[in-house]
C-alpha cells in the first residue's frame, strides 16, 4: 500500500512497484493525475483521508509493506495551513502506523532533510542534531511534525514490534512535482515565459536528487530486512547553488527576454520564513547498508524534467506558488 500515491514521489513509487510486478493499493485523498496511466491500469486506488483509521485499516488488510508518503508538503502550504501540517502529518501518521500494525505490514516512512533544521555542520549524518528556530516561526512546523512522526515510528517499533524504516529525502525533483519548489517552479515559470525568481542572490546550496533515485532508495528500504529500525539519508551529495540550478533550467527552457528576477525572501514571504544556507546529506549509510547510490546527473535529471513538462500542457497550466 502506498499512502499519498497520487502525489509526486508516491506516483513514481507506485509506477516502479507495479512495473516490477507488485500488487499495489494507493490510498490518497485525491484521484490519480492525468499522466498516471500505468498506475491507473495496474493499481487499486482508494480515496480517503489518512486520519480515517477505519478506512485505512480496511484498505491495508493483506499488505506486506506500507510506504507512507502522504503528508502536507511545501513551504506555501506550511505557511498558509500550519495547523493542517500538524494535524494531517502527525494524527494521520498515527492512523497509518496503526493500520500497518494490524495488517502485519512493514513500513517505510517518508521523512525529510528538514528534520535537521538549520544545523550549520553539513554534511548531515542521520544521527546529527536538529537545530531549529523558535515555535513562533511557522517554517519549523513541518520539520517538527516530521521529527515527531519519526519518534512515533520508533515508539511503535519499541512498544509493538512494528518493522519500520525511515527515509529522509533531500530536495527531490522531477516530472509531476507541484510547481511550488525550487526546480519545479523554475521549470514551470521558464517554460511559461516568465522570469524565474532567485531568492537572496541564489548563493544558498541544495543537493537536488532526481525522483527515480529517491524511489530506488525507498524501494530498497522496503525490501531490505536490515533497514528496519533505521533512518537513511536519501539524497545526492552533489552540492549546487540555487543560482546554478536556475541557470541550468533557464538554459534548457530557452526562450526570450529576462530569464531571472531577484527576490528578497523576507519581503516576499514575511518574517515567518527562514531560509537555509546549506542543506547537504551524508549518504554513506544508505550506500553501506542498502547499497543505494544516486546515479542521475543533475543536467540529465533537469533535461528529463523539462522534457516531461513540455509534453504535459496540463502541468504547465497549473498555477505556481511558494518557495523552497
Ligand atoms: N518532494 C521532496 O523533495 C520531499 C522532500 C522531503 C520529504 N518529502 C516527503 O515525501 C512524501 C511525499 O512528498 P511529495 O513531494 O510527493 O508530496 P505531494 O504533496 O506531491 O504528495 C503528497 C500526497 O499526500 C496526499 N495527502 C495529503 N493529505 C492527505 C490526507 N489527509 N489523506 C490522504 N492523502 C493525503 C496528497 O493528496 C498527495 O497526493 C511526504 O511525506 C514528504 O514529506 C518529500
Amino acid at each position: 500500500m502506498v499512502t499519498g500515491g497520487c502525489g509526486f514521489l508516491g506516483s513514481h513509487l507506485v509506477e516502479h512497484l507495479v512495473t516490477r510486478g507488485d500488487t499495489v493499493t494507493v490510498f490518497d485523498s485525491i484521484a490519480p493525475g492525468p499522466d498516471q496511466v500505468i498506475a491507473r491500469d495496474h493499481a487499486r486506488f482508494v480515496e480517503g483521508d489518512i486520519r480515517d483509521g477505519d478506512r485505512l485499516t480496511e484498505t491495508a488488510a493483506g499488505a506486506d509493506v506500507v510506504y507512507h508518503m502522504a503528508a502536507v508538503v511545501g513551504v506555501d502550504r506550511y505557511l498558509a495551513r500550519p495547523l493542517d501540517v500538524i494535524d494531517i502529518n502527525v494524527l494521520g501518521t498515527r492512523a497509518v502506523l496503526d493500520a500497518a500494525l494490524r495488517a502485519g505490514a512493514r513500513v517505510v516512512h517518508a521523512s525529510t532533510s528538514e528534520v535537521f533544521g538549520k544545523n550549520p555542520a553539513v554534511p548531515w549524518r542521520e544521527n546529527d542534531d536538529r537545530v531549529l528556530g523558535p515555535t513562533t516561526t511557522d517554517r519549523w512546523t513541518y520539520s517538527s511534525s516530521k521529527a515527531l512522526i519519526e519518534h512515533m515510528v520508533f515508539a511503535f517499533a519499541r512498544q509493538y514490534g512494528l518493522e519500520a524504516a525511515v527515509v529522509r529525502y533531500f530536495n527531490v525533483y522531477g516530472p509531476r512535482q507541484r510547481p511550488a519548489f525550487l526546480i519545479s517552479r523554475s521549470v514551470h515559470r521558464a517554460l511559461n515565459g516568465h522570469p524565474v525568481p532567485v531568492y537572496d542572490q541564489g548563493g544558498q546550496t541544495r543537493c537536488p536528487t532526481f525522483v527515480d533515485d529517491a524511489v530506488a532508495g525507498t524501494v530498497i528500504a522496503g525490501d531490505h530486512v536490515a533497514a528496519a529500525g533505521e533512518i537513511f539519508n536519501i539524497g545526492s551529495m552533489r552540492e549546487t547553488t540555487v543560482r546554478e540550478v536556475v541557470d541550468l533550467v533557464t538554459e534548457l527552457a530557452g526562450g526570450e527576454g529576462p530569464r531571472t528576477v531577484e527576490v528578497d525572501t523576507r519581503a516576499a514571504l514575511g518574517a515567518h520564513y527562514e531560509d537555509l544556507n546549506r542543506r547537504v546529506p551524508d549518504n554513506t549509510k544508505a550506500r553501506d547498508v542498502l547499497g543505494w547510490v544516486p546515479t542521475t546527473d543533475l543536467a540529465d535529471g533537469l533535461a528529463r524534467t523539462v522534457g516531461w513538462a513540455r509534453a504535459n500542457p496540463w502541468w504547465l497550466a497549473l498555477p505556481d506558488s511558494g518557495a523552497s
